[in-house]
């Protein structure tokens, strides 16, 4: 652990003399001031972990000192001359951490400090944890019975039970960062944390701090040491998202924790080992990554243990019926009231959605016709699609990538073409036709092919 620095304010050599050599001989570095002012200054300066202050200071009170310092709960013990009670319930209500009468023994400054310390530390493994749960309520339940979400069930249940390395894949909004929190939950790393990092969201030299920590000095505002999420992650599980996106040299260092379970920190010697589940999410597909140069095939293979992958929406439309029912109990604003309906309609028009987002995009049709219904009956008129207006939509770069053949994808073209034209003419088909310019037998043929 770094040694913690205390700042001394008070105006009584002695005092501080006496505190000084206890402070020391507790380990701790210490700093010493005698003014108010002094005290405001050393602490934007010098950042202590903890000021002792007199409250009687020569040039203003503690309690001016407390008034000007910024948060709610300041890391301030205050020493107050017995009998001052209402200046040390002032003092608490200006958000000093504690206070200490004069005399005072030198264990009770000791037994103060000590509650200070535990205090912080738990306050800061709680904002850690908080940071890496909010992000998904873990009591968000699975949701769907289609035959292809049956088969990732089964395979979550068989990774349940293993310490293996899992890969999980599928578009973006497929539910996978909710896969990897059940993971979690149901594993033997399910008491330590789950920590996750998006590694599309920071640039490669922070990344690499990020994942691995720091030696104090290690660069340019390095100014303490700094533990990594693996090492966060002890015990408990990483949760690596957008893994498609690490550059190599990062792969390169990931790899060695994958094969051996240890690194460095930036900056530093000494190897820190860690026991760690490790879970890797992307919606690339790696063995394309891997071909073009950009993804280390050695690392695709330690990664891809165990591969969970997470089919479109578009493919099990069977399972919308639930999601949205599931997604209206988790939106609606007063649960527990009558349940909210949603009409055939409506529920047609999401069936029959393409939906290019998947599940996070269904969540977001849903809260918006939550809000529009107002309670009532959600019926066709409060679905809307973002910027395609309930038609579907057609990435080609996107089932390129995911090898779908040509005959399909020209085939869904024509299809969207063919209700495209007949949207715009209002329903009439030969109007329809003409739009295309193609006659309505050929229309009608064409139309019929897909059941128009
Ligand atoms: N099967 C499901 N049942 C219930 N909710 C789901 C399901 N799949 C996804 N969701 C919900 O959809 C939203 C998006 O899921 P999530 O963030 O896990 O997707 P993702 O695959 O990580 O997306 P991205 O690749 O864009 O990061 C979340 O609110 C999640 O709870
Ligand atoms: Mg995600």
């Amino acid at each position: 652990m770094p040694t913690e620095t205390i700042l001394i304010a008070d105006d009584d050599a002695s005092m501080r003399a006496m505190l000084r050599e206890f402070l020391a001989d507790e380990g701790y570095e210490t700093i010493e001031v005698e003014t108010g002012s002094a005290v405001e200054s050393a602490i934007s300066e010098q950042n202590p972990a903890l000021v002792l202050m007199d409250i009687r200071l020569p040039d203003k009170s503690g309690l001016d000192v407390l008034k000007e310092l910024k948060g709610p709960q300041k890391p301030v013990i205050v020493m107050t001359a017995f009998g001052g009670s209402g200046v040390a319930i002032e003092a608490m209500r200006l958000g000093a951490y504690d206070y200490i009468t004069k005399p005072f023994d030198l264990d009770d400054v000791s037994q103060v400090l000590k509650r200070y310390f535990d205090h912080r530390q738990l306050t800061q493994h709680v904002a850690e944890l908080s940071e890496a749960i909010t992000r998904n309520d873990p009591s968000d339940p699975l949701v769907g019975n289609s035959p292809a979400m049956q088969e990732v069930y089964k395979q979550i249940g068989r990774v349940a039970a293993s310490d293996a390395t899992v890969l999980i894949t599928g578009e973006t909004g497929t539910g996978k960062e909710l896969i990897a929190s059940i993971l979690h939950r149901t594993s033997r790393y399910s008491r330590g944390r789950l920590v996750k990092v998006n590694c599309a969201a920071l640039p490669e030299s922070l990344l690499e701090s990020e994942l691995f920590g720091h030696e104090k000095g290690a660069f340019t505002g390095a100014v303490a040491q700094r533990k990594g999420r693996f090492e966060l992650a002890d015990k408990g599980t990483i949760f690596l998202d957008e893994i498609g996106e690490m550059t190599l040299a990062t792969q390169k260092k990931l790899l060695r924790v994958l094969q051996e379970r240890e690194f460095e920190r930036v900056g530093g010697q000494l190897t820190v080992k860690v026991d760690t589940r490790v879970i890797a999410a992307t919606n690339k597909i790696l063995t394309q990554e891997v071909e073009a140069g950009r993804f280390r095939e050695d690392l695709y293979y330690r990664l891809n243990v165990i591969d969970i992958y997470l089919p479109p929406l578009r493919e099990r439309e069977g399972d919308i019926p639930l999601l949205v029912e599931a997604l209206i109990d988790r939106h609606r604003s007063n649960p527990g009231t009558t349940p909210i309906r949603i009409s055939q309609g409506a529920l047609e028009k999401l069936e029959t959605y393409s939906w290019p987002g998947n599940v996070r995009e269904l969540e977001n049709v849903v809260q918006r016709a939550l809000v529009l219904a107002q309670g009532g009956v959600i019926s066709e008129q409060h679905i809307s699609f973002a910027g395609t207006d309930g038609r579907r939509l057609i990435d080609i770069g996107e089932r390129v990538r995911r090898g779908v053949d040509l005959p399909e994808m020209l085939a869904d073209i024509e299809r969207t073409a063919i209700e495209e034209a007949l949207d715009i003419a209002g329903g009439d088909r030969k109007e329809a036709a003409s739009l295309l310019t193609i006659s309505l037998t050929e229309f009608n043929k064409r139309a019929k092919t897909f059941d128009l």
